[in-house]
């Protein structure tokens, strides 16, 4: 398998489809890699069934997302691609973030009805994906390009108006890393660009429990009242008022 020609089509359609369609996709990808991919697909599509099952807990899909990330040797395939060729027509939200979604072609051999959702977002410096919970929604985010400034809280209670929060992750992200969400663990994440440009690919599950409420955002602003526990207790705002304070 020759890595160059694996890393430009691999990476070379990141910017305008995901991660692993661009894997599936390309013709050229040598049988090697397929199987790899393949293999890979499977597993985060076993692993997030058995979670809506009820047979993988939240926090072990978690765990064994972010074991499947580490795996992937990013920095080698990206240090063969003209990033910046590749991202000179993005265009940028003012706010926010630009998401590129696509649907996997048929592969002989995968899953075709794929219980995970994916899509890749794309955001200048200092632009956010701005601070929200999920509810009944499994989610994660690996770090493509770029550096970007990473904050997780744990959701403990919901009031009417207020969520309370307690920080559980705050450092630097760098490509390679990733993290995750469920209703369990790191519930709220807010991720700031701090380089020029700033790439995420991401994989979701919607309706992690088929029997409750359906999966959706929840805005807050975490630079609420400081309570006892180390705990914050943050505002729920509306989509549009997160964007405006921190998009
Ligand atoms: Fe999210």
């Amino acid at each position: 398998m020759d890595r160059r020609d694996f890393g430009k089509q691999t990476l070379g359609s990141l910017l305008t489809f995901s991660l692993l369609e661009s894997v599936f996709s390309a013709d050229a990808l040598a049988d090697t890699v397929k199987p790899i991919a393949s293999a890979w697909l499977a597993e985060v599509n076993r692993m997030s069934t058995d979670m809506k099952s009820g047979g993988l807990k939240q926090t072990q899909w978690q765990q064994q997302v972010e074991r499947l990330f580490g795996e992937i040797d990013l920095q080698e395939f990206l240090s063969y691609v003209d990033f910046e060729k590749l991202t000179e027509n993005i265009q940028f939200r003012e706010r926010g973030e630009r998401s590129f979604r696509a649907t996997f072609p048929n592969v002989e051999g995968l899953p075709t009805e794929l219980v995970f959702g994916h899509q890749m977002f794309a955001l200048r410096k200092d632009r956010s994906v701005v601070p929200h919970g999920h509810n009944n929604m499994a989610t994660a985010f690996l770090v493509l390009k770029g550096e970007f400034e990473g904050k997780h809280y744990d959701r403990i209670e919901d009031l009417d108006d207020h969520m309370i929060v307690r920080p559980s992750i705050d450092r630097r992200f760098v490509p390679g890393e990733c993290s995750t969400v469920s209703d369990h663990k790191d519930n709220v994440h807010w991720f700031k660009a701090t380089s020029d440009t700033a790439f995420i690919f991401n994989i979701h599950v919607l309706n992690v429990d088929p029997t409750i409420n359906r999966s959706g955002r929840v805005y807050i602003d975490p630079h609420g009242e400081k309570i006892a526990g180390g705990k914050i207790k943050a505002e729920k705002i509306k989509s549009s008022e997160a964007y405006k304070r921190f998009g």
